[in-house]
């Protein structure tokens, strides 16, 4: 059911919208075209990025539309491997079907976009442009009060670079990893990734607004 849509038009953004209007969670569109808005908002970027960044913004939550008690099978049937840690916490796997739905429905073929919304939550070592900017993009468009906080800091190292940013979010996680139901084993590399990164140059400003 996921994976037999027949599409309507030619617009990725429409047939993305229909996709979730069909699930019944037009929320997630509405948060899907918040992150394409951050995503335009980074200044710095050159076209052919920005136009990846933003097709992965536009597909990167496609796996929320699969159930909970449906996800660790489809992933499964799809070729992911499932981890005992992801077991703890099934929301982290809506990345991974993301993925799946992005290349198989939305016939997306191109590794840095699929790649980027298949490490949109948890990030990974050594990220390219494309998954540090989704990444970022999906964390700075949320809305909810308790992260206000979390997302203003986070623009504030963005004046400085963005890794600095990132970095941010990533230590904020670490701190509360003994807390979390799930500490992804790639948000984990991700850390230790930048932080080594941002000890070697921590006056990196080669991407800024
Ligand atoms: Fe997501
Ligand atoms: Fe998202």
């Amino acid at each position: 059911m996921y994976t037999d849509y027949k599409f309507e038009n030619n617009s990725l953004m429409e047939n993305i919208k229909s996709y979730y209007e069909k699930f019944d969670m037009s929320s997630v569109y509405d948060h899907t075209l918040d992150v394409v808005q951050q995503v335009d908002m980074i200044k710095n970027l050159e076209d052919d990025i920005r136009a990846k960044c933003v097709t992965a913004a536009l597909l990167h939550d496609l796996g929320r539309v699969v159930a909970k008690n449906d996800i660790v099978n489809f992933c499964t049937r799809n070729g992911k491997i499932v981890s005992s840690n992801e077991l703890n916490y099934l929301g982290i796997l809506h990345q991974f079907a993301s993925r799946i739905i992005a290349h198989q429905v939305f016939k997306i073929e191109d590794l840095d976009i699929l790649e980027s919304i298949e490490c949109h939550t948890t990030l990974k070592k050594n990220p390219s442009i494309i998954d540090k900017i989704v990444f970022l993009s999906d964390k700075l468009s949320w809305k909810e009060k308790e992260h206000i906080d979390l997302i203003q800091e986070m623009k504030n190292r963005y004046e400085h670079s963005l890794d600095e940013a990132i970095f941010y979010y990533l230590e904020s996680v670490h701190k509360q990893r003994d807390e979390l139901a799930c500490y992804h084993e790639w948000t984990d590399d991700a850390y230790n990734y930048f932080k080594e990164e941002i000890m070697q140059c921590p006056f990196d400003t080669s991407i800024t607004p």
